[in-house]
C-alpha cells in the first residue's frame, strides 16, 4: 500500500471499527494490512474500503483479525511461578480482598489463569477479577468460558486442568464456579483513564503493538490503575526502562510495582 492509501485507511478503519491504528506500529499493522487484502482476494484497497463501508461483516472480520487474539492459560508458566510464590505474598493485605485485572484479557485465558491461582492459594479467601479487551467476540468466547484448544490449555497443569474444566467435542471450557469469579467489560487501553486501586494489573503482550508514545500512556493509565503497592505484571519481552515511567519500582523482568 501506498503512503498516502495507509493514510486514508487509518481514517476509515478508525470512523468504522473504532480502532486508532495511529497508536500501533506502522510497518507491522501495514505488513498485517496487506497479507489480509491479500488473504480475502480484494483487488485493491480502494476497493476494500468500499466493501467495508457496506458490509459490517466484513468489518467485523478485519477487526478481529487486527485485535491478534493469540493466548493461552499459563502463558509462559514459568511467570505465573513467580506470581504465585514471590508476587502474591507481596500484593496480599491482610483484611482485605485481592483485586486483579487482567488488561487486553483476548478470549480469558489470562484472568481465568489468575482464577485458578486464587482458587488454589489458601490464604486468599476474597478476590476480584476483572478481565478487559478491545474485541468484542474474544470477549464472547471468554464469557461463555470457552470452547477452549488442546492448544491454549497446553501449559495447564493437568489436575487443575481436571478440576476446573470440563470436556466436549467442542474443548474445553471452564466450569461455571470458577467462571462466575471473573467480570469482563469492554475496554480500550488507548481510551481509558479510569482510576482504581487494583493489587495486581495484567498487562503482556499487547504492549509490544503499541508506538512508544502510545505504550507510555498506555503504561500510566496501568499505573493509575493501582493502589500503592499493587504490582503491575507485563510480558516477557515488554520491560520497561527504569525512571521511564514514573511511579513505577522494577521488583523483576516482568514485575513492577507502583511506589509513592
Ligand atoms: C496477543 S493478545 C494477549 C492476550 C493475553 N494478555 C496474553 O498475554 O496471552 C493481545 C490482546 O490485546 C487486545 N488489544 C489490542 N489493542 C487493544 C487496545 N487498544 N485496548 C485493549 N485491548 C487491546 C487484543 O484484542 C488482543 O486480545
Amino acid at each position: 500500500m501506498t503512503d498516502t492509501e495507509f493514510i486514508l485507511i487509518k481514517k476509515r478503519l478508525r470512523a468504522l471499527t473504532g480502532i486508532d491504528l495511529e497508536s500501533y506500529k506502522s510497518p507491522q499493522m501495514r505488513r498485517r494490512l496487506d497479507g489480509y487484502l491479500e488473504r480475502v482476494r480484494a483487488p485493491s484497497w480502494a476497493e476494500f474500503l468500499r466493501t467495508l463501508d457496506r458490509d459490517p461483516q466484513a468489518v467485523r472480520q478485519l477487526r478481529d483479525f487486527l485485535t491478534i487474539n493469540v493466548t493461552n492459560f499459563f502463558r509462559d508458566r514459568p511467570k505465573w511461578e513467580e506470581l504465585r510464590t514471590r508476587i502474591v505474598p507481596l500484593t496480599r493485605r491482610t483484611g482485605h480482598a485481592l483485586r486483579a485485572w487482567s488488561a487486553a484479557c483476548s478470549i480469558g485465558a489470562e484472568p481465568f489463569s489468575l482464577a485458578v491461582l486464587f482458587q488454589e492459594d489458601p490464604s486468599i479467601w476474597r478476590y476480584s477479577i476483572l478481565g478487559t479487551d478491545i474485541d468484542r467476540d474474544a470477549l464472547e468466547k471468554a464469557r461463555a468460558g470457552g470452547p477452549y484448544t488442546v492448544d491454549e490449555v497446553k501449559e495447564m497443569d493437568q489436575v487443575w486442568l481436571a478440576r476446573y474444566f470440563r470436556r466436549d467435542g467442542a474443548g474445553y471450557w471452564v466450569q461455571p464456579p470458577l467462571r462466575q469469579r471473573v467480570e469482563f467489560a469492554e475496554k480500550d487501553l488507548l481510551r481509558s483513564t479510569a482510576k482504581e486501586e487494583f493489587d495486581l494489573v495484567v498487562c503482556r503482550n499487547v504492549l509490544i503493538y503499541f508506538t512508544e508514545d502510545a505504550k507510555d500512556q498506555v503504561l500510566r493509565g496501568l499505573v493509575q490503575a493501582l493502589r500503592i503497592g499493587g504490582v503491575l505484571f507485563i510480558g516477557a519481552t515488554e520491560s520497561i526502562p527504569s525512571g521511564r515511567i514514573g511511579g513505577l519500582e522494577r521488583v523483576s523482568l516482568s514485575f513492577y510495582k507502583r511506589v509513592a
